[in-house]
């Protein structure tokens, strides 16, 4: 088979209806893409597998849901206006500009510009002669540092307006949160907020269809302990992470840890899983020991004490701070670059399926009536009573394999036809969209039958 490329990926999606590109209408808005209705209800399936692994199964866990638009005071605190910036560089003769860390990535995937300095860059380009990428010249301006955050205005007119900024992480919700997670949910440490929610980054060279761009979604969990436990939790949450993407249906083969050698403002470690994607590694996930840094800071801006009052030790500190953090959008392209299959159906026939776990498809069962004059009332009773349970498609029109066929490339688990046999003796003939193998099954027992092999384990 032909191997899966990014923008065979994107084509299916925009076919499917998962992802359309953003205000298309218009001729688009370059790097925003529109989830379409099954990429809706796979994100919202993802979302739900990870509420249920970080919020529900794990103790003293709370989700919030801060606004995007905060007090721009938490970005001085947070030291997002001051350092959150990208090593930016002018072509002189095309104007264009570039990352100066991808330009030296894209001559020695090996360089590792993480670990340089802006000097070091510099004195790279220019020792290296690297080209710029659109012409090809070698006549760069200095790097500049440039912010990342999308600054809009708030007010009337201009004269008052006030500077905010569109949140470029979740993380901060979280933590102007935590007095009040504290006080209210009457919790002890180490405990945990959770949060799912937009980020908006002003990225230079976004691409790679949904992998870098500008508006994103984020699963962002933060764990509060005391100073001592930080690293043993911080071990935890790269395994916890591995478990995750296991359970989703993602294999270690295409999965690798990359721990950090040049650490963010607020890191005393951090460590990516990422995965394997057509045009190389990508970062998925993070797991960041951002010590006593944030709550520290924000003690200091707001004047407000972050003390914890430990009654076990008869002390009082500030947390150290154990993130996990997941781009929903980044995971989403994982898995269906995992899921996504061409597969040999005899002689030169090939049957497109996409294998995700069943927990993450967006349809959990198609139900087809065999002979449409015939079956198609029944079907339709068993349709709108299993629709009352999960999601759930009707299919009348085409033959019978080219029903199971749509329904195999949208990765809808299990087709339910319904024949003669369900008029005379209440049974379906259940067909498994992986092993294309069939059973019957009563219809009375069909929703639970579905229920259970469309859960996530974990
Ligand atoms: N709160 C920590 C934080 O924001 P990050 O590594 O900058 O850390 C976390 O971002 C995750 O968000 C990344 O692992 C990635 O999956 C996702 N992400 C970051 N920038 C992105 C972008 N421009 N487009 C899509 N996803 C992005």
């Amino acid at each position: 088979m032909e191997a899966m490329t990014m923008e065979k990926m994107a084509a299916y999606c925009n076919q499917y209806g998962f992802i359309f590109q953003g205000s298309e209408l218009y001729g688009g808005l370059a790097n925003t893409w529109d989830y379409g209705p099954l990429g809706t209800r796979l994100k919202n399936n993802l979302k739900d597998a990870w509420r249920y692994c970080f919020i529900q199964l794990r103790d003293q866990s709370y989700e919030v849901d801060a606004d995007i638009l905060m007090n721009p005071s938490v970005w001085e605190a947070s030291g997002h206006l001051a350092s959150f910036t990208d090593p930016l560089l002018d072509c002189r003769d095309c104007k264009t500009r570039h990352r100066a860390d991808s330009l030296i990535e894209n001559m020695d995937p090996e360089a590792h510009p993480d670990a340089m300095t802006q000097e070091e860059m510099m004195d790279y380009i220019k020792e290296h002669e690297v080209p710029c990428p659109v012409c090809g010249s070698r006549n760069f301006t200095d790097i500049r540092q440039f912010n990342l955050m999308f600054a809009t205005k708030r007010g009337v007119t201009a004269d008052n307006a006030g500077t905010i900024y569109l949140r470029p992480e979740n993380a901060q919700g979280e933590y102007v949160n935590f007095l009040n997670v504290l006080r209210t949910m009457r919790t002890k440490l180490p405990f945990s907020i959770g949060q799912i929610g937009k980020a908006f980054r002003n990225e230079i060279t976004p691409g790679n269809f949904t992998f870098r761009t500008i508006e994103f979604e984020q699963m962002e969990y933060q764990t509060f302990c005391r100073q001592g436990e930080d690293e043993e939790l911080y071990d935890y949450f790269k395994k916890y992470a591995l478990e995750f993407f296991r359970a989703l249906g993602l294999p270690g083969e295409r999965l690798r840890y990359h721990d950090h050698e040049k650490l963010a403002h607020y890191a005393k470690a951090a460590c990516d899983i990422e995965y394997l994607f057509p045009f190389g590694w990508g970062e998925i996930n993070g797991t960041h020991n951002r010590t006593d840094f944030d709550l520290t800071r924000h003690q200091e801006y707001s004047g407000k004490s972050m003390e914890y009052f430990d009654e076990q030790t008869r002390e009082k500190y500030i947390p150290y701070i154990i993130e996990s953090t997941y781009g929903l959008d980044r995971l989403f392209l994982a898995i269906m670059f995992e899921s996504l299959t061409e597969e040999p159906v005899g002689g030169n026939d090939v049957r497109l399926v996409l294998k995700i776990h069943p927990a993450l498809a967006p349809v959990k069962a198609a139900i087809f009536p065999l002979i449409k004059k015939r079956h198609s009332q029944k079907a339709r009773e068993i349709y709108l009573s299993l629709k009352k349970q999960m999601m759930v498609s009707y299919d009348e029109t085409g033959t019978i394999g080219k029903r199971y066929r749509r329904a195999d490339a949208v990765g809808t688990p299990f087709a339910v036809t319904v024949d003669d046999e369900t008029l005379e003796n209440g049974t379906v003939t259940l067909r498994n969209r992986d092993t294309m193998e069939q059973e019957k099954v009563a219809v009375d027992a069909l929703a639970h039958y579905i229920s259970r092999n469309t859960q996530l384990r974990f």
